[in-house]
Formats: C-alpha cells, sequence, structure tokens
C-alpha cells in the first residue's frame, strides 16, 4: 500500500485507532459501569484486599506507568505509585503481602523489568503483568495480567503499545475502583469516554500537517522543555523522552510548578517550551505559568483543548479533542508521537532505528 515506504512509527502512530479498539473488546461492563480483565486472577475479595500498588517499568513503560498510578489513585484511592524497574532491585526493596506489584512492559523481555519481576517473587509478592508480546519472559513470570492487544511493534520508539497500556491501567482502575467506592454512574462515565478514545485519536491524526509545522520549528532548538502539572506530568515526561530519543535534541521535563523554583532561568528566546495544558481545575495556573516563560521571551507551544482560553499569550496551540479528565492523558500524548517524529524526519534521523538504542534492552 501507500504507507509501504513510510518509516513503522509513522504506520504505527497511524494505527493507534483500531489498536486501542482492540485493546477494548470484550472488557468493557456497559451495565455495571466496569471492566472485566479476566487474566488478572484475582477475586473481588483479594481485589478489595490491596492497600498499596506499585508499578515498575522501564523508559517510556515507566512514563505510562506513572499515568497509571495517578489513574489508579484517582479512581480507585488506592496509594499508587511508579519506579524505574532498572533501579527497584537496587535498593532492597520491602515487599508487603498487601501490596499489588505491576510490571509493564511492550516487549516482556526488557532484563530490568524481568529481574524486578523475580526479586518480588522471590520475596513473596503478587505481580501482574502488562504487556504486549504474548507468551514473553514476563508474561511468563507473573502471576496473571493485562495483555495489550496492540499487535507487532517493530519501531524503537513505542507508540501504539504505550497507548494501549494507558487504556490497560485506565481498565484495571475501573475494576479496582468499582469493586471499591467508585460509583456506578463514574464507571458508565469513564467506559463512555473509553469508547470515545478510537474516534478522537482519529481526530488529532488528521491535524498532522500542523503538528509537522510545530515539530520543523522545534527542531531548530538544540534544547527545549517539555512541562505538565499532575496528569500532565508524566505526559511531558513522555513527550520529551520521544524527542530527545529520535531528533538527538535535548528535551528535558518539568513540572510546571517547579519552573519558579530553578530552570526559569534557562528560557530564553532559543529554548522553547511544550505545555501540557488540559481543561481542568489546574489549568488557571497553568496558564499563569506559561506567561512567566514568554515574559523572558521563551516561545511556547501549548498542547491543550479547545475550551481553553489562552488569552493574549504568544504560543503555538495545539488542540486535542476533550475527554473525561481521567482519560485525557492519552489524547494529550498522541501529538507528541508526530511531534517527535517530524522532528526526527526534518533532521534528516532514521526514525525507526536511533543510534545507541535498542527495541528491547535484554542484557543488564
Ligand atoms: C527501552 C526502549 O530500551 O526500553 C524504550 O528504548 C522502551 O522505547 C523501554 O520504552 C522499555 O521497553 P519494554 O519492551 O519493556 O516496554
Amino acid at each position: 500500500g501507500e504507507l509501504a515506504d513510510e518509516p513503522r512509527m509513522f504506520t504505527e502512530i497511524l494505527e493507534q485507532p483500531s489498536s486501542v479498539e482492540r485493546a477494548l473488546r470484550g472488557r468493557l461492563d456497559e451495565r455495571f459501569g466496569t471492566a472485566h480483565l479476566g487474566g488478572l486472577n484475582l477475586d473481588p475479595r483479594e481485589l478489595r484486599a490491596i492497600r498499596r500498588v506499585k508499578i515498575l517499568g522501564c523508559g517510556s513503560a515507566y512514563y505510562v506507568g506513572q499515568m497509571g498510578a495517578g489513574l489508579i489513585e484517582e479512581l480507585a484511592r488506592i496509594p499508587a505509585d511508579a519506579e524505574a524497574a532498572s533501579e527497584f532491585r537496587y535498593r532492597n526493596p520491602i515487599i508487603e503481602p498487601d501490596t499489588l506489584y505491576v510490571a509493564v512492559s511492550q516487549s516482556g523481555e526488557t532484563i530490568d523489568t524481568l529481574l524486578a519481576v523475580q526479586e518480588i517473587r522471590r520475596k513473596g509478592g503478587r505481580v501482574l503483568g502488562v504487556v504486549n508480546v504474548v507468551g514473553s519472559a514476563i508474561a511468563r513470570a507473573v502471576d496473571g495480567g493485562i495483555y495489550l492487544h496492540a499487535g507487532p511493534e517493530i519501531a524503537v520508539a513505542s507508540t501504539k503499545a504505550l497507548t494501549n497500556m494507558y487504556v490497560a491501567f485506565s481498565l484495571l482502575a475501573l475494576q479496582l475502583g468499582r469493586v471499591r467506592d467508585l460509583s456506578i454512574a463514574d464507571g458508565k462515565r469513564l467506559i463512555s469516554g473509553l469508547q470515545a478514545l478510537p474516534t478522537q485519536i482519529e481526530e488529532i491524526l488528521k491535524s498532522e500537517s500542523h503538528l509537522e509545522e510545530v515539530a520543523a520549528r522545534l527542531a531548530e532548538a538544540e534544547s527545549m522543555f517539555f512541562v505538565g502539572r499532575v496528569r500532565g506530568y508524566p505526559v511531558a515526561r513522555e513527550g520529551a523522552q520521544k524527542l530527545k530519543e529520535i531528533s538527538y535534541r535535548h528535551a528535558e521535563a518539568y513540572q510546571t510548578s517547579e519552573l519558579k523554583h530553578g530552570p526559569l532561568a534557562l528560557i530564553s528566546e532559543s529554548v522553547p517550551t511544550v505545555a501540557i495544558v488540559p481543561q481542568d481545575e489546574l489549568t488557571d495556573r497553568n496558564v499563569a505559568a506559561l506567561h512567566e516563560i514568554s515574559a523572558r521571551r521563551g516561545p511556547l507551544v501549548v498542547v491543550t483543548h479547545p475550551e481553553v482560553d489562552l488569552g493574549e499569550l504568544d504560543a503555538l496551540r495545539v488542540d486535542v479533542p476533550k475527554n473525561e479528565v481521567e482519560l485525557d492523558p492519552i489524547l494529550l500524548t498522541i501529538p507528541l508521537q508526530l511531534i517527535a517524529f517530524h522532528a526526527a524526519k526534518a533532521l534528516g534521523h532514521d526514525v525507526d532505528k536511533p543510534r545507541n538504542l535498542a527495541k528491547s534492552v535484554t542484557v543488564e
């Protein structure tokens, strides 16, 4: 077909409306406003007994893990956090019986993540896998889990698998929430949100030529910031990671709220900022921080919702369709994939095989 000559990363980005549909298929219970994840191997009583959730992954999988932890805290009100699997094992971690451990990996072969799983199981902990490759080492080592159904992902820079990881965490958070205090009304609200994702992703993909222009502008800069707050912060981390990996430009992710405590000193007309500004309870504070950047002549790209009024702010605007607040991060991430892709292409790099990186790192 006409996509045959395009880099794999590009075709994988375009596949997302259908790969998200696959991740949802057969897993939504509209009547009871919940999700059914057959492979968890945990009954409702065991799900209710979970006191803490710890998510482990590497690279982009770690950043999606951070998004997933936020979702679980928000929807199920269970304390949750994410940690780099590559660090976990080396600090003699305390393994608790009422903590649910979750290992997240596209390939299922990342050695750091696999070793973390083995360490937890050796110490008597229970681990779920959020994995794409069926029958992979991590899929075989865990007590249960969620397959991503993203299909084969070849490009080193992960896109459709990450999106499905977020979908998988949404389903897990929904199921954990519904056996606790999450209302059926909220459950149904989230199910409608999940069902709207494929069409909304389609809509974002249509704005590709605008994103190509944004990318061309960013590619001129040697160094840039990606900023966001709370739900938007892991989105910023993932955006910066993608840009670094394939365009080789320096990109640093920061919490928007922390800019004034240091990095504002670096802002100038040659250091752009990509800001994640969803329509939520933090919009006004986010916009106020952008004025601080603008006052220092820092060029701005704002990834936001059509409902957000940026006032007089001098910025390149990227609008994504609004979903439920809890699901917005998934859509805010999609334009960042295309921005990284087009920046790398504009700079003439091999998008699918970035220097120094492997698709999965299977030796320590
Ligand atoms: C890194 C890749 O080495 O491994 C990243 O460059 C990826 O793109 C990370 O996110 C984790 O891989 P996996 O297969 O465990 O999700």
